[in-house]
């Protein structure tokens, strides 16, 4: 496995793959890897020649009061979880290698789809996660691109950028990878305090409650209650419980595939998680 932090040294590692037309697959992450990551790194291995993961802790997707300080950094740990699931090229450069000094003035934005949901809460978030991954999509030009669904807005706003900018890649969604107790594996899930990570999984509980309901013919104003009540009980500040269709639209027909979403808070950690319900026939 090699280790690139220029864009110049990253270049020259994939040059060889790509005159010799291997299918490159691509997993962007901020680091701090888990089981989550590592999963989206075995899906590639699946389809790819050849896996580059980034690691870039992206300054422009932060808001003025988040933990873009404190996000964790922990390369050296990274780079040996990444070895032993057959990684071949970590992409790690530094904030100034992706950022140069000049000032930029171009903007990438996804309108409508990010309005709401984290949108809401965190102003300018998907413009700087669409800047960094039509960067990173433009060093790396691999065939494939795989992201995890627990980010399920982000992953739908990354595959509109692609469609709408005619990128020639594919996105890939990969199923969200929990702990046992159906905790979605997320590198925030360190912040917690033992007392809640035990109240945690309550956000899974609630959801597969939830999807239970619908397909029992529950009404979904009044599932979506049942989970603002069972999460507020539970000591979550909730920041949404929201359903919308699989392209992030308002319900309007229930013959079709439902997404429940929920965002909240447990003390200073801010959890997300999600769960489809299949109507579609
Ligand atoms: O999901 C993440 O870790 C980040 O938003 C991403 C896609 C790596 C962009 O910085």
């Amino acid at each position: 496995m090699k280790m690139e932090t220029t864009i110049h040294g990253l270049t020259a590692s994939l040059s060889p793959a790509k005159h010799a037309k291997k299918l490159i697959g691509f997993v962007p992450t901020m680091g701090n890897l888990h089981e989550g990551h590592l999963n989206l790194v075995r899906e590639a291995k699946k389809i790819c020649d050849l896996v580059v993961v980034s690691i870039f802790v992206n300054p422009t997707q932060f808001g003025p009061n988040e933990d873009f300080d404190s996000y964790p950094r922990t390369l050296e740990q990274d780079s040996h979880l990444l070895a032993d699931v057959g990684c071949d090229i970590i992409f790690a450069p530094a904030v100034e290698q992706m950022f140069a000094k000049a000032p930029r003035k171009t903007n990438i934005q996804v309108t409508d789809i990010t309005d709401g949901l984290c949108g809401h809460a965190r102003p300018g978030h998907f413009d700087g996660v669409a800047l960094i991954v039509t960067k990173l999509f433009n060093i790396v030009q691999p065939n494939y691109a795989f992201f995890g669904q627990k980010d399920f807005q982000q992953l739908v706003v990354v595959q509109q950028l692609v469609r709408d900018l005619n990128m020639p890649l594919e996105v890939i969604g990969v199923p969200t990878t929990r702990a046992e107790d159906g905790l979605a594996l997320s590198s925030r899930n360190g912040y917690l305090t033992s007392e809640e990570r035990n109240k945690a999984p309550q956000i899974y509980a609630s959801l597969q409650h939830a999807k239970g309901a619908l397909e029992q013919g529950e009404l979904l104003t009044s599932v979506l209650e049942d989970m603002r009540s069972h999460l507020q009980a539970h000591g979550f500040e909730i920041d949404y419980v929201e359903a919308r269709t699989p392209e992030l639209q308002t319900i309007t027909d229930f013959n079709q595939d439902i997404v429940l979403f929920v965002a909240a808070k447990l003390g200073k950690t801010r959890l997300i998680d999600n769960l489809i319900v299949h109507f579609a026939t």
